[in-house]
Formats: C-alpha cells, structure tokens, sequence
C-alpha cells in the first residue's frame, strides 16, 4: 500500500498537536504511516496526542490493520534540541556510505504562528518563528539526509489579487521575477503573518532550484474548518481564536455574546465577504496524496491550492451553523476588518489533476462536525476524570 516506505520509517510531523496538524497526523496513521509529532505545546495541548493515539487505534482495529506508532516530542523545531532528536532516528547507510540514512523519510512542517493581528504587533516573533526557523530546520534536516518537505503554506499570500472575484490560481504567486510586468508578489501582502508565508516559499523554492535531491511541496490551505466526525479531535487553541467558525463556536457555548460580522458593503450577493472553506479532514487528506505522489514526481518544487473551489458568504456559513445546531446566532454588524478581502477562493485543478484529491466534505457537515465537538467539550469538562 506505501511503496516507498519502510515498516521502521517515520513522517516527522512538526506541530502535529495543532489544529490542522492533528488531523493530518490522524490522517497519516489512518493510511498507514509511523508518525513521530514535534511540538512545543505553544498553542496546543498535550493531551491530543492521546485523542489521535485514540482514533488512529480504533480505526485501523475495525479495518483489521496493525496500529501505525505514533511518538512525540515536546520540542522547539528550532532549538538546538531537534539535532538530538533527529539523531535518535539515524541509522548507518545501507550503501556503505559515509551518510546516515533516517528512518525519517518524509517532514510536514506546521509549526508556524498564525495570528494575523498578534503578526502586526509582534512581527519579530513571526519572523523569528516562521522564518529563522524555517530556515535553521530545512539546512538540519539536509544535513541528516531528509529531502522530503511538505510544507503548510495560506491564502494569504495572494494578498490583495484575492480581491478579484476570480479563483486564485497557483501561478498567480510570484516568487522570483526579473520581469517588470510581472513582480514578484510580495506587494500586495496586508500583514507581517502573509509576508512570513511568502518569504518562506521563496527560500524553498531558492533551496529546491540549489539542490536536485530536495522534493519540497507547497500547499496553500484556504480556510479550514470542522474537525473530526468523533468529536474527540477539534480546535483547541491556547490563543484567542479569531477565525470565524471558532469564533461563533464561542458565541454557541455562551464565551461571546454575539458574532461581529465584519462589512456588510462588499460587492458579493449579501454584502458579506466570500471565503473558500475547506473541511479539515479534506485538508489532511492532502497531505497523504502529497507524500503518496513524492514517491513519482520529477519536479523537485511544487505548489497546490487546497481549497474547495467554491466561496461561501459570512451570513451563509452562520446560516449553515444555526442550521446544524438548532440555535440562533445573535450578529452584530461592524466595519469592515483591516487587511479583509471581499473574495477570495481556490483554483484547485491543479491538486485534482496531480495529487488527484479532491474535497468531500461540505459546510453542513462541517458546522455539524464543530457543534460535535463543542458538545463533547462540554461533557468532558462536567466530568473532570474525562478531561485528560
Ligand atoms: P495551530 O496553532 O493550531 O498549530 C500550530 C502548532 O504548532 C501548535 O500546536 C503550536 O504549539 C506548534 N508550534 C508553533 N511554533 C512551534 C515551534 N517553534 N516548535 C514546535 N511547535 C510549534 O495552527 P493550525 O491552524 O493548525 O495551522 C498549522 C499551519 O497551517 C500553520 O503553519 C499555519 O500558518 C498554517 N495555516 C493555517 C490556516 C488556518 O486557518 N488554520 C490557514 C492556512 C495556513
Ligand atoms: C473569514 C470571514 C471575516 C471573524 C484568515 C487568515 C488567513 C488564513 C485563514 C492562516 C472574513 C469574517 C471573521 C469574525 C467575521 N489563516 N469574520 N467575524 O480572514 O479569510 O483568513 O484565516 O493562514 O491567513 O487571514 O479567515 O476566518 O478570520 O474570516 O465577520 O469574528 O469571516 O471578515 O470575511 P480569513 P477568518
């Protein structure tokens, strides 16, 4: 089923206990991958770790397949601490060679921060984390002899060509360019958190084109929601959530009043901003046909979309929430929000044609799969013995 992988190879999957990343982390033991989870907890909670040992355990039992290992690490991906770490999974050459091979044969880098306001007043933070980081993590894991690097890259760094009511395509961001007609985009970014993602891109892209054995793919989320169908497996931040579907999740279980809805004068059909939202899980699926398609691809730097392809406005995802749950959701109307677009949503051919993914789960599902969540929540804080 796994070509290229080893029983004793790993997928090292940096922030692996955060939003996105345990669900690819699920999603990847579900297929069958060893995974091991570097995170330094500064935006998730440990104890998911169990919640993805959990539902790995309980799926591949019903399929009757042996239970992937799933190991973690509470680490800095920059510290000094991931030398240590990587040296734990190196193995002498098979060829005789002078190079340790790893039995690490694939990263997933997640770990980033990803508050666009916290990014405007912290810049260095993100800089430091999401840059310097990237960059000290990638000569490591070249100096170990991994190659293969997918990376979780935004929407964001179409910055203001989102606005244009046409599906953003790849090729719409460019990284190098001598060409007047055609800068490279970093111009029209509206924060210090899309200029990281950009700029990250750029040095793959630079690393890749230095050094044919790199197989490095991009992929560009859109807006994720939901979480797993269980409950058991959601959004858990430690930060102050300021996306919508967490954020009219506080508004469900009573720690907001009301949702603000930010503009109610943009060119769409109801006024509000449109947004290509993408199920979590369809998300995380991504990243296995990635990895599933690094074992054929030639080119050693490729960028996909992972979108829907199709908008939806703010007042249709509350509607489709307040339909999923059965409750009202109080709104107020408010100014539009700095940095906003009123359009932006995913070409996602490409990801179709080459990684042949395509999402599956829509907004009704989704809202249904967050108020799971939130209700199990719930349950699991009256019952203290539970919250573990
Ligand atoms: P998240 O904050 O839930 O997860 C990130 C995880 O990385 C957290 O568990 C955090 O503790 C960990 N982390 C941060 N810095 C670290 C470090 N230096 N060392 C080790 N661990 C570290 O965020 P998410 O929503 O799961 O996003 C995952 C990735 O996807 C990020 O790179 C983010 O920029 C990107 N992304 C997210 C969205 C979104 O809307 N959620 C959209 C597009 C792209
Ligand atoms: C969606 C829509 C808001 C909250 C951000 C980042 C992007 C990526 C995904 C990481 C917008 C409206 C929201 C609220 C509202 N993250 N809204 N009231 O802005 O499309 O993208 O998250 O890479 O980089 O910029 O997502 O969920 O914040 O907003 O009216 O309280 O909901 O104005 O139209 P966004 P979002």
């Amino acid at each position: 089923q796994l070509p290229s992988f080893s029983p004793d190879e790993f997928v090292l999957v940096t922030g692996g206990l955060g939003y996105i990343g345990s669900h690819a982390a699920l999603e990847l033991m579900k297929a069958g991958y060893n995974v091991i989870i570097i995170d330094d907890l500064s935006n998730s909670f440990s104890s998911v770790r169990w919640r993805i040992q959990q539902l790995a355990a309980a799926h591949c039992r019903a399929e009757g397949r042996p239970i992937p290992q799933l190991r973690f690490h509470e680490a800095d991906y920059q510290s000094p601490a991931m030398k240590v770490i990587l040296e734990q999974y190196a193995t002498p050459s098979y060829d005789g060679g002078d190079h340790p091979r790893s039995q690490i044969a694939a990263v997933i880098h997640f770990a980033a921060y990803k508050s666009v306001p916290l990014s405007i007043l912290h810049p260095l933070d993100y800089y430091e984390n999401n840059v310097c980081g990237l960059v000290r993590f990638v000569r490591l894991l070249g100096s170990f002899h991994i190659h293969t690097f997918i990376f979780s890259s935004s929407a964001t760094v179409y910055g203001s060509k989102a606005n244009t009511e046409k599906p953003l395509r790849e090729e719409d961001v460019v990284h190098h360019s001598h060409d007047p007609n055609r800068p490279a985009s970093v111009e029209g970014l509206a924060c210090p958190y899309a200029r990281t993602k950009y700029f990250c891109e750029a040095i793959l892209a630079d690393v890749a084109a230095s050094d044919p054995r790199w197989r490095i793919v991009v992929l560009r989320y859109f807006n994720p929601i939901g979480c797993d169908p269980s409950g058991v497996l959601g959004e858990s931040p430690r930060a102050t959530p300021t996306n919508l579907f967490p954020v009219v999740g506080q508004v469900l279980t009573g720690q907001r009043d009301q949702l603000s809805v930010f503009g109610r004068d943009w060119p769409t059909r109801d006024g509000t901003a449109i947004r290509d939202y993408v199920h979590v899980a369809d998300i995380a699926r991504g990243h296995v046909k990635a990895l599933e398609k690094e074992n054929t691809r030639g080119e050693p730097f490729r960028v996909y979309n992972l979108g829907s392809g199709t908008g939806s406005s703010v007042l249709e995802v509350v509607r489709s929430l307040e339909a999923a749950t059965g409750t009202e959701i109080p709104i107020v109307w408010t100014g539009r929000r700095p940095g906003d677009v009123g359009f932006c949503v995913a070409a996602n051919a490409r990801a179709e044609k080459e990684l042949d993914w395509t999402p599956i789960v829509g907004i009704g599902q989704s809202a249904k799969d967050l108020w799971n969540y939130l209700l199990l929540q719930q349950q699991e804080r009256t019952l203290p013995a539970a919250a573990t």
